[in-house]
């Protein structure tokens, strides 16, 4: 671990866990009665969709899918690959994906082409963190948990280059 790299709390567990809870009030008030698939973006949306699942109170079904975006450091290129499919059939389903941040847009963006050509009916998603100022594509976003600055969080989840994603809170990461 590079020991240089300094990591300052922006959102803590309380924090995090009471927007959740709202987010999924929302979600569920939405989603009444719809038969939807929630679809968790791995890695990074795991303890995110993992509190969003419980927040819930409204019936669903869960599935993943994995994408990765190449990046040359923070800068993402606009490669983006599926590198772990969806084991449902969500022809003529009503899809929430479930985000960890939005940045650029381009993962976001690619998704939502994929998804809509392979035959999801509607698509919504709800995402943790929005990083608005960094938008490279003007992509929808239904459900955002917190609007957030133009740095690199890490934790509940997020990771840099692989680390700190065990973390509760959200942080920044600081030189
Ligand atoms: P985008 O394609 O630029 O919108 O980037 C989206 C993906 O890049 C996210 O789903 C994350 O996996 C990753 N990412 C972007 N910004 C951050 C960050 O601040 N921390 C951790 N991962 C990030
Ligand atoms: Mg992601």
């Amino acid at each position: 671990m590079n020991s240089n790299i300094k990591i300052k709390l922006a959102l803590d567990r309380d924090a995090i866990h009471q927007r959740v809870n709202e987010m999924g009030r929302d979600i569920s008030a939405d989603f009444k009665g719809k038969d939807f698939l929630l679809v968790g973006v791995l890695k990074g949306s795991v303890c995110f969709i993992a509190d969003l699942m419980r927040a819930l109170e409204v019936p669903y079904t869960l599935d993943f899918i994995g994408v990765s975006t190449y990046r040359e450091g923070t800068t993402p290129s606009g490669r983006v690959e599926i590198t772990y499919d969806l084991q449902s059939n969500f022809k003529d389903r009503d899809l929430l994906i479930v985000e960890d941040i939005v940045d650029t847009g381009i993962t976001l963006d690619y998704l939502l082409g994929q998804l809509k050509v392979r035959g999801a009916k509607s698509i919504a998603v709800a995402t943790l963190l929005n990083k608005k100022e960094r938008r490279k594509i003007d992509v929808k976003t239904d459900y955002v948990g917190f609007e957030v600055e133009n740095k690199f969080y890490v934790g509940y989840g997020l990771d840099y280059k692989g680390m700190y994603r065990h973390l509760p809170f959200l942080a920044t990461l600081e030189n």
